[in-house]
């Protein structure tokens, strides 16, 4: 099992959920740091083994390395959790674009990459799993993370129909917001928006996995915001524009 974003939030769920299965697995991540310290706990919890890979998937050699991993054919992953990403918030409309652009690279070009290369690797073999984590921001229309993510989905499903009856499936998983580092790390005011809107990263895994077992192609956590996906594919447009579904992002905390 190869998981990018391994060392925390939803990554990390993913980690244990896998490796309490009896799994063995590949952690992805930039911090040396916190891929060893990860590594120790779940092999030390679990009793599996736990290859650590650093890289840094906004990187081209970041990204080649990960590819490399996914197609080696001697020690095969069967279930890759393309998961990796950061929060995107910036002006459109500004002179300065190359943060657009990089943010971009690492929230949809990507994913795409990593998960054309799986889905590659798994098709030969004749067996796999792929989730594409995405997000309900899918849907939504907050600047470019909702288009990475929307991105992130569409792809998901166009992989999944051409893999289809090849033994490989492909998941997207669309959570909304879940309590991991990833706020605190965009600078996101977390402290807006109800408890109820809130999902653990543990059940958010137990139920994308049975969503998986079950062949779902998109996987929508929760009754909320099962709901609330379903209402954003129906309402108009201009309603979701204007923040009347979901409220927009939050400027940092001070
Ligand atoms: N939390 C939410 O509310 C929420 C909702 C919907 C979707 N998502 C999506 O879920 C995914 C995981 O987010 P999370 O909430 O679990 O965030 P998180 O707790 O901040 O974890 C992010 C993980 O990704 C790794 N990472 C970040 N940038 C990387 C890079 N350039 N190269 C390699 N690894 C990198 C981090 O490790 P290093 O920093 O050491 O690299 C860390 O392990 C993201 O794709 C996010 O968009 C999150």
């Amino acid at each position: 099992m190869l998981i990018t974003g391994g060392t925390s939030g939803i990554g990390l769920a993913f980690a244990k959920a896998l490796a309490a299965r009896g799994c063995s697995l590949v952690l992805v991540a930039r911090s040396r740091d916190r891929l060893d310290s990860t590594k120790h706990d779940l092999e030390a919890q679990f009793r599996v083994e736990c290859e650590i890979l650093r890289a840094d998937l906004s990187t081209d050699q970041g990204i080649a390395d990960v590819s490399q991993r996914l197609g080696n054919v001697e020690s095969p992953i069967e279930v890759f959790v393309n998961n990796a990403g950061q929060g995107l918030y910036h002006q459109l409309a500004t002179t300065d674009t190359q943060p657009l652009v990089d943010g971009i690279e690492l929230m949809a070009t990507t994913p795409v990459r990593l998960g054309a290369v799986a889905g590659a690797a798994m098709k030969a073999r004749g067996h796999g799993q792929i989730i594409n984590v995405s997000s309900v921001a899918g849907w939504l229309a907050s600047g470019t993370y909702s288009a990475a993510k929307s991105w992130v989905t569409v792809f998901s499903e166009g992989l999944a129909g051409e893999l289809a009856g090849s033994g490989v499936t492909v998941t997207a998983l669309c959570p909304g917001f879940v309590r991991t580092e990833f706020h605190a790390r965009a600078k996101i005011r977390d402290d807006a928006f109800p408890d109820a809107m809130w999902l653990d990263a543990p059940t958010l895994v137990r139920d994308c996995l049975a969503d998986v077992e079950a062949g779902k192609v998109i996987s929508v956590p929760s009754v909320t915001y099962k709901a609330l996906s379903t209402l954003l594919k129906v309402v108009p447009r201009r309603f979701v524009r204007s923040g009347g579904v979901v409220t927009r992002h939050r400027p940092p905390a001070r």
